[in-house]
């Protein structure tokens, strides 16, 4: 068993604007990119044979459903039309959520207290659909609302786009790892916490029935998210189900290994290398992972 380039998906955080590339607190080497800087990192993982990238969209245009994440020329869809114009054989996959998009930072529209389903999903079909239209290869819908994939996989049937694959945030836990990312996208919740929606770690059947659900409902490949504390999840995933499995590395899981590595508690690479390759090793077939660049240079030589 040998970790490889082509099980890399290496994540972006795309803003508007031209020439920017700025930091993002407490995740070190990872930046927010206007699309012009956007394409030139992609360029750069094309030669180093990374096959796939997954895009988030950073804006500061929100508002109380998220409307933004629709819009046919927001930041996300422009950025999937440019890659594919100039780069068409790199695997586009674009995040599917409202948390970076609504004033409230969460991932479904609240009503009393309690999600909101039919809007919520209404909206997420919206934004899958507008992801679609641009061209990109995969949506990932990540705000486990019950019933996304479903609802996603009708809407691209109805308006022709049954190629485009889901790629579905299937068990997701509610995690203390995510914090850099919450950083990235200004998308912590507002109020309360994402617990009514994300799973609780201590249970693995829902999980696991989470991810049948999905693949029940259409879903191409599932994931598993995060990864480190889960790969017992990975592992059951594997051995249950027939569809690829992808982990997702999150950015709490990155950002502890860049700040020890920095202290010099451990060594980058060899930690970086073998954390992937347990990953790999659980089952995962895909890895979603802000170290894909710096992997990928080190399985090269
Ligand atoms: C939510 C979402 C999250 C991540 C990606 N999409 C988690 C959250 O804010 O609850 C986390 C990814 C990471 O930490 O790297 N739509």
């Amino acid at each position: 068993m040998q970790l490889t380039v082509d099980n890399l998906i290496m994540p972006f955080f795309v803003v508007e604007g031209k020439n920017i590339k700025s930091p993002i607190k407490n995740f070190p080497g990872v930046f927010h990119l206007s699309i012009d800087k956007m394409l030139k990192d992609i360029e750069e993982i094309k030669k180093l044979g990374i096959p796939a990238v997954l895009l988030f969209g950073v804006t500061n245009k929100k508002d109380g459903i998220g409307s933004y994440a629709w819009d046919k020329n927001g930041v996300v869809q422009n950025a999937v039309k440019k890659i594919k114009q100039k780069y068409s054989d790199i695997v586009v996959i674009t995040d599917v959520c409202l948390c970076g998009y609504k004033s409230d930072g969460h991932c479904g529209i609240f009503k009393e207290g309690k999600i909101d389903l039919s809007s919520t999903l209404k909206y997420l079909s919206k934004i899958a659909l507008s992801h679609a239209e641009a061209g990109c290869d995969f949506v990932a819908p990540s705000a486990m609302m019950d019933g996304q994939v479903k609802s996603i996989r009708n809407i691209l049937n109805k308006n022709g786009f049954d190629n485009v694959g889901i790629f579905a945030y299937s068990s997701k836990f509610a995690s203390n790892f995510y914090g850099p990312f919450r950083e990235a996208l200004d998308s912590s919740p507002k109020f309360g916490n994402r617990k009514s929606y994300q799973l609780d770690y201590a249970n693995t059947s829902v999980a696991l029935r989470k991810i049948k659900q999905d693949i029940d409902d259409g879903a191409d490949i599932v994931m598993v998210k995060p990864a480190l504390c889960y790969l017992d999840i990975i592992k059951e995933a594997k051995q249950k189900f027939n569809v690829p499995i992808a982990a997702y590395n999150v950015s709490g899981e990155y950002s502890m290994i860049k700040f020890s590595a920095s202290r010099g508690i451990i060594s980058e690479k060899e930690s970086v290398l073998e954390i992937l390759t347990a990953i790999k090793r659980a089952g995962a077939d895909l890895i979603i992972t802000y170290h894909a660049k710096d992997v990928a240079r080190w399985l090269k030589k």
